[in-house]
């Protein structure tokens, strides 16, 4: 089986399950088309929720202590360049119902503000309902935590131009990539994170796409006009059900205008 044929068959599985519609093929297809959509995202959330008595977080694939010594070391280096007390600006692109963005909140030593975003307003309430209800204390006393509801092609009307010190996404890219009108939405979310980081900022993709395309795909994408605005790399994340997860990072370069 191909990597990505199989990436597919388990993402299908992932979102048929969490849907409630194990064997129905039509509608796996339709939402597999339609990871782009609210609506998609809206149904997800709403039926997940509603097959649990309390709220539990939803990972679409390794939670906060895999992924941390990607998360942690630009957050430091970042701060290392900052004033001491400085907040630095952290965005979970897609955050879901996913405990990333409220984790990364709990566990920084640095004072965050943390925007969690996502198309979703059912999966931004239900976290607002539950860090309400949960009281999550930050290890800086200066932190805050906020969720809001945003289309991530729309970055610029939330934050400024190189106002972000780190942008993460787990499977916001990937669901982008894979829907059937995903593509240009994915191309244009790429550039809008480039305009709102810092130059010494960092994108980090979580994802299971494999390197050869995501890398040609990130390239591409981050050209203007001929010239790069953006240095790439990956690293190897780990195995989950015999999937390997790759870590992109994405750092703005500074583009001197003739
Ligand atoms: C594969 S899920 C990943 C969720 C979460 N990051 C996790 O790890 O569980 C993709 C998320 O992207 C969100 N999404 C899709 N298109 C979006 C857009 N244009 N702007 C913001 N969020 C979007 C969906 O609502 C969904 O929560």
């Amino acid at each position: 089986m191909s990597p990505l044929f199989k990436s597919l068959t388990l993402l299908s599985r992932r979102v048929a399950v969490a849907a409630g519609v194990r064997h129905h093929s039509s509608l796996i297809t339709e939402l597999m088309e339609n990871m782009d959509k609210k609506a998609t995202w809206d149904r997800f959330y709403a039926e997940n929720r509603s097959r649990a008595s309390t709220f539990k977080n939803f990972e679409w694939f390794f939670g906060f202590d895999s992924v941390r010594d990607f998360v942690m070391p630009p957050l430091q280096q970042q701060q290392q360049q900052s004033h001491p007390d400085a907040l630095l600006q952290v965005l979970d692109m897609g955050c879901g119902t996913s405990a990333l963005g409220p984790s990364i909140y709990r566990h920084s030593p640095h004072p965050v503000r943390v925007t969690c975003a996502d198309i979703s307003p059912v999966a931004v309430r239900l976290m607002q309902e539950h860090v309400q209800a949960k009281a999550i204390k930050p290890h800086s006393a200066s932190s805050r935590l906020e969720f809001v509801e945003l289309d991530c092609t729309h970055l610029h009307e939330h934050f400024g131009p190189s106002s972000v010190d780190l942008i993460v996404d787990k499977g916001t890219m990937d669901a982008l990539l894979r829907s059937k009108g995903g593509k240009g939405k994915a191309g244009l979310v790429l550039r809008q994170c480039l305009k709102v980081l810092r130059s010494s900022g960092t994108l980090l993709q979580f994802s299971d796409e494999d390197p050869d395309a995501r890398l040609l795909w990130l390239e591409t994408e981050a050209q203007e006009q001929g010239v790069m605005a953006a240095e790439v790399g990956v690293q190897e994340v780990g195995e989950l059900r015999g999937v390997c997860y790759y870590c992109y990072q994405v750092t703005p370069r500074c583009i001197i205008q003739q």
